[in-house]
């Protein structure tokens, strides 16, 4: 359970860690081919039985502060759009028109109807149909009939899941997980960037410690550690922690008296394709959208840490995610493409993770049950 006490425990765990010179260490050696980063078939199986069969992170609530607040954007390349009702309900529709197609909603904002931009058709928030201009040239139309498609929208710990097809093939429980994001973080940014890069090559980069000191050499290294991370799997997910170097001050700290704020970085891989990274003052919510074989949009929702509305802490939190890891994340983007680059050179035919990169081996088994299945 991720609850205070579990803090205390991976505290403990990492202290340990530093004591031995060891790192947690999982139990197989996997080998993915490279023809799964580099096949289109392989990537509509990825689209069409996980991305859009499991419950897939599509916002943080915090994105739907009010009724009407809605987030359109595409998921698994299919437009969609969810919104919260009056009733404080989260609803998610396929953003087409019924008329002739249109989406309905763009980009993010509060409003109390959606109505297309191409006829003026207009839906309520619970997508019913309810105004269409000059309805006698529709005879016999059954609005009813024509609300917006609704999709499954379940939300779970902070966060939005959608599943856009069944029959489901789980559903949005986040098992051995009691906190993910809490009501008093708050949305201060959201970006979205294209990256020329398969998505898992770009997921691989975010759960593995094995790469700090080569390349990170000095962003990340000088206050972190090199290949000392505690690895955890809730199900289909999983969660890499990396301590900073500071957390040492916790040795002279009685267990049950230690707090690991601003002590280590969470980094939540919540199965397929949607990363929570819990940093000191703020966490991002990271949704990696594949458009192509080789080429991903990741979505980024930067909230504060806590603290409500607390002007202070909204402050330090867009300080801190204006600063922390700019380096670090140009260092991995540089490396990610890199890889990508390098698959068509034929030198690889499979990939090998080993022990130290247990998180990615827990992504591919899943992901691969997942297809088989
Ligand atoms: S397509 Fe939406 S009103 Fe015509
Ligand atoms: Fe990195």
């Amino acid at each position: 359970m991720t609850t205070a006490m579990d803090d205390q425990a991976v505290a403990q765990r990492v202290l340990d860690h530093i004591a031995k010179g060891t790192t947690d260490l999982g139990s197989e050696v996997w080998r993915e081919p490279v023809a799964n980063y580099q096949s289109e078939s392989r990537l509509k199986a990825e689209l069409e039985r996980v991305l859009r069969r499991f419950p897939v992170p599509f916002c943080p609530s915090a994105a739907l502060p009010e009724a009407g607040s809605y987030v359109a954007r595409e998921a698994a390349g299919v437009p969609l759009v969810v919104v919260r009702g009056a009733d404080g309900k989260v609803r998610a529709f396929r953003n087409a028109c019924r008329h002739r197609g249109m989406q309905v909603a763009s980009g993010s904002g509060c409003s109390r109807a959606f109505v297309c931009r191409y006829h003026g058709w207009t839906y309520n928030l619970e997508g019913a149909l309810r105004h269409v201009p000059h309805e006698e040239g529709f005879p016999g139309l059954d609005k009813s009939d024509h609300g917006l498609v609704p999709v499954t929208a379940e939300e779970r710990l902070g966060v939005v899941f959608v599943t856009q097809d069944g029959p489901a093939k789980a559903d949005a429980a986040l098992p051995g997980l009691d906190r993910l994001l809490t009501d008093d973080q708050r949305l201060f940014s959201t970006s979205e960037q294209e990256l020329e890069v398969n998505w898992k090559i770009l997921l691989e980069g975010f759960i593995e410690g094995y790469h700090i000191k080569s390349t990170h050499p000095t962003s990340f290294l000088p206050y972190g550690f090199d290949n000392l991370n505690v690895i955890d799997i809730f199900g289909p997910h999983s969660r890499v922690t990396y301590p900073f170097q500071r957390i040492k001050k916790l040795e002279k700290v009685p267990p049950g008296e230690r707090r690991i704020d601003g002590l280590l970085t969470y980094v939540y891989h919540l199965f397929p394709n949607v990363l929570v990274t819990v940093l000191s003052r703020h966490a991002n919510l990271v949704v990696l959208e594949p458009l192509s074989v080789g080429r991903t949009r990741q979505h980024v929702y930067t909230l504060t840490n806590g603290g409500g509305d607390d002007p202070e802490a909204l402050a330090e939190a867009k300080r801190d995610a204006g600063f922390v890891g700019t380096t670090g994340r140009e260092e991995d983007q540089a490396v990610v493409k890199a890889i990508q680059r390098g698959l068509s050179s034929g030198a690889n035919r499979e990939f090998v993770f080993g022990h130290f990169e247990s998180a990615i081996v827990h992504f591919h088994k899943t992901l691969k049950a997942a297809l088989t299945v």
